[in-house]
């Protein structure tokens, strides 16, 4: 099984090349190219490709891969929204994924962005540096005895909700499908939850029922002072939006780990490039948000998980029997 990997990181290369010795029929090449209708040509003469979520899988990119005799795609991740699947099952590809790595992961980065924005740590981190110890800006809110609402309580939200009662948060929930296994959340219509939340913490994928569900609307339902965290899909939130609530100083803080402009940043060193559209330069000029680079998922773990994941399905690729529940398209 020869498998072509586009876009590999170090951090990739050092993973799946640990687990590889255990998939000894599993041949990868590394490219740090990511896939695109162009570079899709390259894929000629390997059995599968290896392709993460912000990699370009539009129509022309499987076209590409198509005339190149390539129909088999591992996708290193979970999401799939960067597909085009029409085209996709027409051409005849299978796609695997890699459907959880560790929702903890997401969870405690979820966390990690809502205490951090609350304490203003990356204020204080910088200031320091500058032998500057004044606490002026740096109020924090108590979590313990507070609300936090969860949007969406699948794998990585089930987490979000135990870290959040381990704070000793109240926790409430929407979900179409209430885990009941969550006996500490009370679940309850989306608007109560935007409406009682201290702490909104977004955890559902984004659809096209949910696209924008955090808008101008549903930001004036929210408490002043609210801390929003969004881990999960940038598109979840209007951003234009997003920055009219902070503008009128409705959040005490906001954490995004990802936002409908990411697609070109994520994991991209471009500190040497002028931005061209202002929306993300608008939002990290609020002392009150954190932007992290759809890093969520980015531990040990998850990484291990991914890379074991990702050569199983290789390895099932072969045998032609698939884990259901890796299968985007088949
Ligand atoms: P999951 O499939 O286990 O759970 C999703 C939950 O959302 C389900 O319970 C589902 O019923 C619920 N849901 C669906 N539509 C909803 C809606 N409109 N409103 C409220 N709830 C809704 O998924 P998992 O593993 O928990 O992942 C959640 C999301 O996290 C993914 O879709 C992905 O967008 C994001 N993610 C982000 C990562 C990062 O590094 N930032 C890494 C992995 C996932």
């Amino acid at each position: 099984m020869k498998v072509l990997f586009y876009d590999a990181k170090p951090y990739d290369v050092d993973s799946f090349e640990t687990q590889l010795k255990k998939y000894p029929e599993v041949e990868i090449e590394f490219l740090d190219t990511d896939i695109n209708p162009k570079t899709a040509r390259l894929a000629g003469g390997f059995d599968a490709i290896c392709a993460f979520v912000s990699s370009d899988l539009s129509k022309d990119t499987l076209k590409s891969l198509h005339e190149s005799g390539v129909h088999k795609i591992l996708m290193r991740c979970a999401g799939f929204n960067n597909i085009d699947l029409d085209v996709a099952r027409e051409l005849g590809f299978i796609i695997l994924r890699v459907p959880s790595y560790s929702p903890e992961a997401v969870a405690e980065h979820a966390m990690a962005l809502a205490m951090s924005v609350n304490r203003r740590i990356h204020k204080e981190y910088i200031k320091v540096r500058e032998n500057n110890f004044s606490l002026v800006g740096l109020e924090g809110l108590n979590l313990y005895g507070k609300t936090a609402g969860i949007v969406g309580t699948g794998k990585i939200g089930t987490a979000m909700a135990r870290i959040c009662n381990g704070f000793g948060m109240k926790v409430i929930a929407y979900d179409k499908y209430p885990n009941k296994e969550l006996s500490f959340v009370e679940y309850k219509e989306l608007d109560d939850v935007l409406r009682e939340s201290d702490l909104i913490s977004l955890h559902c994928p984004l659809t096209q029922e949910n696209y924008h569900m955090i808008n101008e609307k549903t930001i004036s339902m929210m408490k002043d002072q609210v801390i929003l965290v969004n881990t999960s899909r940038g598109e979840l939130v209007d951003t234009n939006d997003l920055i009219a609530g902070i503008r009128a100083h409705k959040f005490h803080g906001v954490g995004l780990d990802v936002y409908e402009e990411e697609r070109d940043n994520v994991f991209e060193n471009r500190e040497a490039e002028i931005m061209e559209t202002s929306i993300t330069a608008r939002l990290l000029s609020f002392p009150n948000v954190i932007v992290t680079s759809h890093q969520a998922f980015f531990t040990v773990e998850a990484l291990a998980a991914i890379s074991e994941t990702t050569l199983e399905n290789a390895m099932s690729l072969q045998s032609g029997k698939f884990p259901e529940q890796n299968v985007i398209l088949q």
